[in-house]
């Protein structure tokens, strides 16, 4: 196993902290615990954490809801329990293997499933690992990870967005839905946003043409048409927004629900010639970002970089806590009201 390199003449402090969970449960399961300090294998690296998300998955994966997820996470308790899975901070050592990295650059790291991140040291992959370019704060840049790993796909694989696409996004001011409408907006779109009072302002601010308070407007009383509908929190429904399409309109959620999976696998025949015609072609469908290939996700990763240092989107931090705080950070994400992304600063 061949030595990391140390990054400083400072000594590497033999325990690091991290917050775990142990079970399943509210958020104060979630505690602090000391582990021991990581060391970077060949082609690791291990970082000082400056930010780490906390994403309305993870609040999901801590309190195993749906119960369902077990089947992900741990059946009787969780396999993993360090969860954090975009993470941004300073490299502190790298393995002999590992070349494109150096002790104290400012990096993202996107662990996945193997999450790791709520701690004060993590060990990943080098290949998950991301250089962040100056003039992106690292707070912001974990921000617009967690949130635009996401909505790319969505806006660019699923919606197809292009210049002058009608796109409205509910859940327009959440992680997912202010990173889309950004993205969207940069590539062209007509983007309406729906949102609440407080958050009315911010989504203007992001780039939406047009602002739907949604505690005024309800969905019912929009007429539309857009080409595409993106349902970023699972609050609407595909019968709730069916009226809002144009012919040939796609309905796009993150969010699973009764009957989305099953119109998803049918949506090439209510797309072709036979059901086009008698029912306009509207189509509703779901897709799992996550469980795309981890080169393509840190592709698009890097991809977000690139046009956050170019000042076309940046991330939207709303509130932060201290490490050891994570319950409560967890607790307001529970709310379900959050703008943008929750983080950890350790
Ligand atoms: N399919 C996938 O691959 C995938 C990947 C990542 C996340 N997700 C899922 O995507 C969803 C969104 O994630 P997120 O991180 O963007 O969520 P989030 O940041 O927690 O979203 C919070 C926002 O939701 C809005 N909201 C709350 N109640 C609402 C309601 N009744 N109607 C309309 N908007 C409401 C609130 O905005 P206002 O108060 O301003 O309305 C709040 O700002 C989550 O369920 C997550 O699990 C799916």
């Amino acid at each position: 196993m061949p030595a990391p390199s140390p990054s400083t003449d400072t000594p590497t402090p033999a325990t690091t902290t991290v917050v775990a969970h142990h079970r399943y449960g509210p958020p104060e399961v979630l505690v602090a615990e000391r582990a021991p300090m990581p060391v970077a294998g060949a082609d690791e690296v291990v970082l000082a954490v400056e930010a780490v998300a906390v994403s309305r998955a993870e609040a999901a994966f801590r309190a195993a809801r749906p119960a369902v997820a077990r089947l992900a996470t741990g059946l009787l308790r969780p396999r993993r329990p360090v969860l954090g899975g975009d993470v941004g901070g300073r490299v502190l050592a790298v393995g002999a293997g590992v070349t494109h990295l150096r002790p104290g650059d400012r990096v993202l790291a996107q662990t996945g499933i193997a999450m790791g991140g709520y701690a004060r040291h993590l060990r990943a992959p080098a290949t998950a690992v991301l250089p962040v370019p100056d003039g992106v704060p690292t707070p912001e840049a974990v921000a617009l990870a967690e949130g635009g790993s996401t909505a790319l796909p969505f806006v660019r694989d699923h919606a197809r967005v292009r210049p002058g696409t009608r796109l409205l996004v509910n859940g327009a001011s959440g992680a997912v839905g202010a990173a889309a409408v950004q993205l969207a907006a940069h590539l062209g779109a007509e983007v309406t946003g729906v949102c609440s009072t407080d958050h009315v302002e911010l989504v203007r601010s992001l780039g939406a043409a047009s602002v739907v308070d949604r505690t005024r407007t309800p969905l019912e009383a929009l007429a539309g048409p857009y080409d595409v509908v993106l349902n970023a929190v699972g609050t609407s429904s595909f019968r709730r927004c069916r009226h809002l399409l144009a012919p040939g309109g796609s309905y796009l959620t993150t969010v699973p629900g009764a009957g989305i999976l099953v119109r998803t696998a049918l949506r090439p025949v209510l797309r072709g010639p036979l059901l086009r015609g008698p029912l306009g072609g509207r189509t509703a469908a779901i897709a799992f970002t996550g469980l795309r290939p981890a080169a393509d996700r840190l592709a698009d990763v890097r991809h977000l970089l690139d046009l956050a240092a170019a000042g076309a989107v940046r991330g939207v931090v709303d509130r932060t806590w201290p490490l050891e705080e994570a319950a409560a950070a967890h607790a307001y994400v529970d709310t379900g009201r959050k703008a943008g992304t929750v983080l950890l600063l350790p």
